[in-house]
């Protein structure tokens, strides 16, 4: 039986990092959902799928194969047989997810893509309904938040140390816009799953976010 961790919250929570290092520490694989709703946006992107035409966007979902490989350690994502690692971190990519993940169709292909992952292996999983939804029978679920300030600058800092341009105020309207468009959508909408254990990391460090879910995984274990 496998042993599945999952961790939803809003944008900029920390997920992917905290996710990644509890995987690391416990010796399970990182499953990085946002990645996908990534991938599949960049895919409408590039074909030019008109996003706001919910026909369109199921109609061209056949044409979209997303692969996940573990290569040293870290997730890469491909979209028919392309590495898109470095091209799914924009934040047009990040609104194109957001946008298009509210459709069911998109939704159900990347589901069962993920369920199938954590059907065979220990799994930490983060998104935005792993615990809801992807992994209702998940023993361990955590719900990671912090405040829309934190948030924003956690990931202006971020981008400023890749070197990129980042204009704070621009950022938080988007993470304000993403939260409200996850939160809000009739499929799978984010929300704690009633047995999901809280955790605001406004003012914790990564390490202490880190420890706290793996001693909660430790007792469940
Ligand atoms: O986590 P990340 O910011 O990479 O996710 C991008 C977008 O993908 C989110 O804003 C959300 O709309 C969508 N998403 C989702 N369900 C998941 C993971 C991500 O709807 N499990």
């Amino acid at each position: 039986m496998s042993f599945q961790i999952a961790i939803d919250g809003p944008a900029g929570a920390g997920k992917s990092t905290v996710a990644k290092r509890v995987a690391a520490e416990l010796g399970f694989i990182y499953v990085d959902t946002g990645a996908m709703y990534r991938a599949m946006g960049l895919y409408f992107l590039d074909n030019g799928v008109d996003t706001d035409d919910e026909a369109a966007v199921n109609a061209s979902l056949d044409g979209a194969e997303v692969t996940l490989e573990i290569v040293d350690g870290n997730q890469v994502v491909f979209l028919n047989g392309k590495d898109v690692n470095g091209r799914i971190r924009t934040e047009e990519a990040g609104m194109m997810a957001s946008k298009t993940s509210a459709y069911a169709e998109n939704r159900k292909k990347l589901v069962a893509m993920q369920q199938k992952i954590a059907a065979s292996q220990n799994v930490v999983m983060d998104g935005r309904d792993i615990g809801t939804v992807v992994l209702p029978d998940a023993p361990l679920k955590i719900y990671l938040t912090a405040s829309t300030r934190t948030r924003a600058e956690r990931r202006y800092k971020e981008l400023l140390e890749k070197g990129q341009e980042a204009d704070l105020a621009a950022i938080e309207k988007d993470i304000e816009q993403r939260d409200y468009q996850d939160m809000h959508r009739e499929h799978s909408p984010l929300r704690r799953a009633d047995d999901a254990v809280l955790v605001d990391s406004s003012d914790l460090n990564i390490d202490e976010v880190v420890q706290k879910i793996v001693t909660y995984a430790k007792e469940k274990m």
